[in-house]
């Protein structure tokens, strides 16, 4: 298979932020995907990373001067500007987006942001209280206006110890947004993926019902990750207060039943399908039409089994990929295994409710991904963007291979 990016030529100009060590593992991931990748330092970011540390791992010189020593230096910076297929900024300082925005050169990455004409990406990292400050985001404003792109960071732990938005996005969502800059058709084009996400909600009376706590963050992550690809996805979403960007087909369901429905009659459509909602397994037997009154010290509430809407799609797919997923708070792989078989999955992503900032609610995830042949991927402990790209990564290399 020819990957998406496969001989794009990308500079990587680090910046002077503890991020900086993060921008090896960025470096690698481009070089995976089968770009050749340069490097440029500025003088602040030699003192978190060592040149020498990206001129292995690169394989080539790393710029860290406008004016070497004993060197011509000629229009260095143009035939750097001209060489690449894509600039990206990785971890982007406060300073050098200012000075970006500024047009002020003053040193060999300034300067080649000036000269280059290639799409100029940036990935900022910096405490919450820069990336808030206003004179930052006009800054940003200011290049976004120009055409140029960033790469929203994450809110997380930052290295001042404070919790909020200013943390380097993960690599995998970094890799994926230069993909969809430089490559708009998308490694997903053409593909269509039915993606369900959030709870069900099974209804008591006309005014109670019985649900769960799943927000539907992370199937709204794999639609948006799946249409950056550019897929063409259909969300069936139980009740949630997120929006979906347009490009998405939301298709809102409420009880267990609608969404059986819903994704019954749109799997023979679409190529993938991924359970990520938490359907109830259970519904009030007799739902009463009118608000229940209370009677008594204690009241029996009748329930019946929903049916399992990936046994139902298991008896219909014709070798189509299925993706479910399971919240689990005991023996997680285990239940997961059981499930994977039990559903003839393709694979399943277990996490375990009961690690903190996996599961229900929380912008994270720890997913681990089960295969059929008995591989495990641990994914760690990631944003739900970054566990998307990771479960659509997989879903693209099994697709390539068959
Ligand atoms: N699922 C489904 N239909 C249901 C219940 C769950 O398709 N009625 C899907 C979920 O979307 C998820 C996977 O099955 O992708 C596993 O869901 P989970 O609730 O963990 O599993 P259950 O089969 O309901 O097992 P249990 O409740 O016993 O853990």
């Amino acid at each position: 298979m020819t990957l998406p990016l496969q001989d794009k030529k990308i500079v990587l100009g680090v910046t002077g932020g503890i991020a900086a060590y993060k921008a090896c593992g960025v470096l690698r991931r481009f070089q995976k995907a089968g770009c050749e990748v340069r490097v440029v330092m500025t003088a602040s970011a030699q003192k978190f990373v060592a040149p020498l540390t990206f001129e292995t791992l690169s394989g080539h010189e790393v710029v860290t001067d406008m004016f070497p020593p004993r060197r011509t230096v000629k229009t260095r910076h143009v035939r750097w500007a001209e060489w690449a297929d894509a600039i990206l900024i990785c971890p982007a300082t406060a300073n050098i987006i200012g000075k970006a925005a500024a047009g002020i050169a003053d040193d060999f990455l300034s300067t080649l942001i000036l000269a280059s004409r290639r799409p100029l990406i940036f990935a900022p990292a910096m405490d919450y209280e820069m990336i808030e400050n206003p004179i930052y985001r006009e800054n940003r404003k200011k290049l976004e206006s120009f055409g140029h792109h960033f790469i929203d960071s994450e809110t997380g732990h930052l290295a001042s110890g404070a919790v909020g938005p200013g943390r380097l996005a993960d690599e995998s969502v970094i890799y994926s947004a230069v993909e969809s800059i430089l490559h708009p058709s998308g490694a997903l084009s053409g593909v269509r993926v039915l993606i369900t996400a959030g709870p069900t909600r099974e209804p008591i009376d006309p005014v109670r019902y019985l649900s769960n706590n799943s927000s539907g963050k992370m199937g709204f992550a794999l639609a948006e990750a799946a249409a950056s690809r550019g897929a063409s996805v259909t969300l069936v979403t139980g009740p949630v207060s997120l929006e979906t960007m347009p490009p998405v087909d939301r298709i809102d369901v409420s009880t267990a039943a609608e969404m059986n429905d819903a994704v019954l009659a749109r799997f023979p459509d679409h190529d993938v399908l991924i359970m990520a909602a938490a359907v109830a397994d259970f519904t009030p037997l007799h739902p009463s039409g009118s608000k229940l009154k209370k009677q008594g010290e204690a009241v029996g509430l009748k329930l019946r089994r929903t049916g399992d809407i990936l046994k139902n799609v298991a008896a219909v797919n014709d070798g189509k990929i299925v993706v479910g997923f399971a919240l689990e708070t005991d023996d997680v792989l285990e239940n997961g295994k059981r499930k994977l078989k039990e559903k003839r999955l393709t694979f399943i992503c277990v996490n375990d409710a009961t690690e903190p900032g996996a599961g229900f609610e929380t912008d994270t995830n720890h997913v681990t991904l089960l295969f059929p042949d008995g591989e495990t991927d641990d994914l760690g402990m990631l944003s739900k963007s970054a566990t998307a790209e990771k479960i659509l990564d997989r879903i693209e290399i099994i697709r390539g291979g068959a």
